[in-house]
């Protein structure tokens, strides 16, 4: 592995040789799922969709093209198969099936690293083991594999893989991130607790506590709540392509001294030092399994917490105001 440095790919057909002989399963049809079959399907790899009747995802693959099949016939028809399923289903849709890989040497792949880490998968002695993760939504791969963007798209192999392996996940990852990508190779280590610890820190856990706190601080203080929606939650956006065209340093040059002497004296007030070592301890959780392991329990009682916080934002004056504003965010 190249630490810290980019490597920019860009398409080429002797790069994807590998993935177009090979058979793909696509067990899962949702986000990624979809993303997937179609990427692949328009670059001439052949795909089965492997998915349960009683679903939605059965109707949907057939109303773009595919047959689907159930998961055991999907995974005997093909080389690689690829578990595009929530994160917590994998392992028990995976033992459920094992018996359908027939001790033979198929190659097996994850979108994200949580299952193979955490999550108890077989490991099957015949097979080996991959991750091709996009850096976006399946709406978002889709979307830039069409219009010829690509998406940042990160690849690994589990340790000991052969090199026929590491040519295959880049291979696939080459072909769903679309032309021309970033590709990075990674390790299901990192990738797994990147992904999480983003999202619970900043992403999503982060963004929305700051965005909430903020817009609920304003109201209360006599503004108009679609005022302070579009002053927390709005100029986000344009704040952030702000900082992703001119980094920290070309963003403080592009900002009002108001802005600047503004965030540099409040920010760490919001952010005070004690946040680093609250995002030390979710690393933590992250890396020991704490986590995973409390995510496993919340699906296995029944998601009280997933359903409630599902639902938590319907009566909301925020979301209330993002359904009178959305025509014209
Ligand atoms: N969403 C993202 O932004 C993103 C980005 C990168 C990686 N990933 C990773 O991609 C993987 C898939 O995530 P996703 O967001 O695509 O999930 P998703 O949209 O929730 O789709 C899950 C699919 O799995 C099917 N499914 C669920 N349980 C099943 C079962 N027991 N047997 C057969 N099919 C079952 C569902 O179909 P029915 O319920 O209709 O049958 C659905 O088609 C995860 O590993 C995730 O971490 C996601």
């Amino acid at each position: 592995l190249k630490s810290g440095i980019a490597q920019e790919y860009s398409f080429s057909s002797m790069a994807i040789e590998s993935i177009q002989s090979k058979k793909v399963a696509i067990l899962g049809y949702g986000n990624q799922g979809r993303a997937h079959a179609l990427n692949l399907r328009d670059r001439g790899v052949p795909v089965v969709v492997g998915a349960r009747a009683s679903g939605s995802a059965w109707g949907r693959a057939t109303q773009d093209g595919f047959n689907p099949v159930d998961v055991p016939t999907a995974i005997r028809q093909s080389d690689v198969v690829m578990f595009l399923l929530p994160d917590t289903e994998i392992a028990p849709v995976f033992h459920g099936a094992a018996a359908a890989f027939e001790n033979q040497r198929k190659w097996v792949g994850f979108a994200h690293g949580f299952a193979y880490v955490f999550g108890g998968i077989p490991r099957l002695p015949e097979c080996e083991y991959f991750l091709a993760a996009p850096k976006g939504a399946g709406s978002v791969l889709r979307e830039r594999f069409l219009s010829g963007k690509g998406l940042a798209t990160a690849f690994a192999v589990a340790p000991g893989s052969s090199p026929e392996t590491r040519a295959l996940a880049e291979s696939y990852a080459r072909v769903i991130a679309g032309n021309p990508a970033f590709l990075r190779e990674t390790t299901f280590q990192w990738e797994t607790e990147g992904d999480l610890f983003a999202e619970q820190t900043v992403l999503v856990g982060g963004v929305w506590e700051l965005m909430r706190n903020a817009f609920e601080t304003l109201v209360e203080n006599g503004h108009p709540p679609e005022l302070a929606f579009f002053d927390v939650c709005q100029e986000l956006s344009a704040t952030l392509d702000l900082f992703l065209k001119n980094g920290p340093q070309g963003m403080s040059e592009k900002i009002s001294p108001t802005a600047l002497y503004g965030a540099v004296t409040r920010g760490p007030r919001v952010l005070p030092p004690s946040t680093r070592s609250t995002m030390q301890k979710i690393f933590e959780e992250v890396r020991s399994g704490a986590f995973a392991s409390e995510l496993q329990k919340e699906v296995s009682s029944g998601s009280p917490i997933l359903q409630q916080a599902r639902k938590g934002f319907e009566k909301t004056l925020w979301q209330k105001t993002f359904e009178s504003l959305k025509d014209v965010l």
